[in-house]
């Protein structure tokens, strides 16, 4: 059966909101549009501050939550003019909302973005809260795109990682084999890229076009090695973080006393990816034939840290999801397109070896619209 779906997208870098149609149908998809919809500056703003313990957290939660949904409202409509289509022809709207906290270890996780609302505005219906079944199952409620990732590139026989590079990194290794599928945050991507550029290159851009400054810097071995001594690296899965652990006071914290140059610290950060990375990606055997890496979100533009990255990897064939149909920028918004559409069929969509829930769920809630 052929249905179109819309998935609704913002990461932890909240740089914007992905919005991507796609059609599925049977096993196949396909991306027919899709878009980034920047949040207004204010917003940005307001969110950011949302994800730190603050005063009056829960009226600015509130007025936040309706704001969210107005801007995934106004994303899918720009979407639907886009493609040439009316809400009719979409059967639902998977919405991730904005993560505003994310505490596997206190056991919640809370997105934004008031599903209700997004049904009224685009009278599509909407399946949002995707992640609260899976942590009621003692899971980590995230991540949850390794389903997805191995219902659509994994290949029998061959070992292959999809490494999704947003603000934080996450990794799916695909064995080949379906029950043998993992996957988990490794640690920042960009989120820490991000929060340096903007305190020390002030030039109103949010992060650091194709990693140009970071390439113009040194590495500092010994503030890399301190870095990657945080316990999360060395921690086993299953596990998730987001932006909460790694912060510019983090950061701040294990700099204090030493007198770097902020291009140096920048480089060093990109280190941090792509070693804490390269750490955490399955031992080969011998017998492996040559494993494959597949970059997607938006550090895949980041030119200077995929090729540190190769340099870690030798043995690793690296390459875009271009390469398995996929556009890097839209492998996420398609993940909860298709979490929708597999809530529209109460199929699961957690991976309980990825997250640690106890067993399979169906993801979600309905919205009708
Ligand atoms: N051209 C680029 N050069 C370097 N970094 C980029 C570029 N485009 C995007 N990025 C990085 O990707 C981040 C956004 O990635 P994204 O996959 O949307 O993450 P999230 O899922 O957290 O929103 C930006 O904040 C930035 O760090
Ligand atoms: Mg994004």
């Amino acid at each position: 059966m052929k249905e179109r779906y819309i998935g609704l997208m913002s990461g932890t870098s909240m740089d914007g909101i992905d919005a991507v149609l796609v059609m599925i149908d049977g096993d196949e998809l396909r991306v027919e549009a899709a878009l980034c919809h920047p949040w207004p500056a204010d917003m940005a703003y307001a969110l950011h501050a949302l994800c730190t313990p603050g005063d009056n957290e829960i009226d600015r939660l509130g007025v936040a939550d309706r704001q969210v949904a107005q801007e995934f409202a106004t994303a899918t409509q720009a979407l639907l003019a886009k493609a040439g289509l009316t809400p009719a022809a979409i059967r639902a709207i998977g919405s991730h909302g904005q993560t505003i906290r994310h505490r596997p270890q206190l056991r919640f996780t809370l997105q934004i973005g008031n599903a209700a609302l997004l049904a009224a505005l685009t009278g599509i219906d909407v399946i949002a809260d995707f992640r609260t079944m899976d942590m009621a199952l003692g899971g980590q409620g995230a991540p949850l795109v390794p389903a997805f990732h191995q219902a659509l590139f994994a290949k029998p026989g061959a070992l292959r990682v999809v490494l999704n590079l947003g603000g934080i990194a996450n990794i799916s290794v695909l064995p080949g084999n379906a029950g043998g599928v993992y996957g988990f945050d490794t640690g920042p991507a960009n989120t820490l890229l991000d929060g340096w550029y903007r305190r020390h290159q002030p030039d109103g851009c949010n992060y650091d076009a194709g990693g140009q400054w970071a390439a113009s810097g040194r590495l500092i071995p010994t503030l890399l090695e301190k870095l990657l001594a945080h316990p999360y690296f060395a921690a086993p899965w299953p596990k998730s973080t987001g932006r909460e652990m790694f912060t510019l006071d983090w950061l701040d914290g294990e700099l204090a006393g030493s007198a770097y140059a902020p291009v140096d610290v920048q480089r060093t950060l990109q280190a941090l990816t792509c070693h804490s990375i390269a750490r955490q990606l399955p031992a080969l055997d011998e017998a492996q034939s040559r494993p494959e890496l597949y970059v997607c979100g938006g550090g895949a533009h980041n030119a200077p840290l995929l090729s540190e990255l190769a340099s870690l990897l030798p043995t690793w064939r690296i390459a875009s999801t271009f390469d398995l149909g996929l556009a890097p920028d839209w492998v996420e918004g398609a993940a909860f397109a298709w979490l929708a559409q597999r809530f529209i069929h109460r199929k699961p969509g957690n991976l309980p070896a990825v997250t640690g829930a106890s067993r399979l769920a169906v993801l979600g809630a309905l919205y009708p619209a």
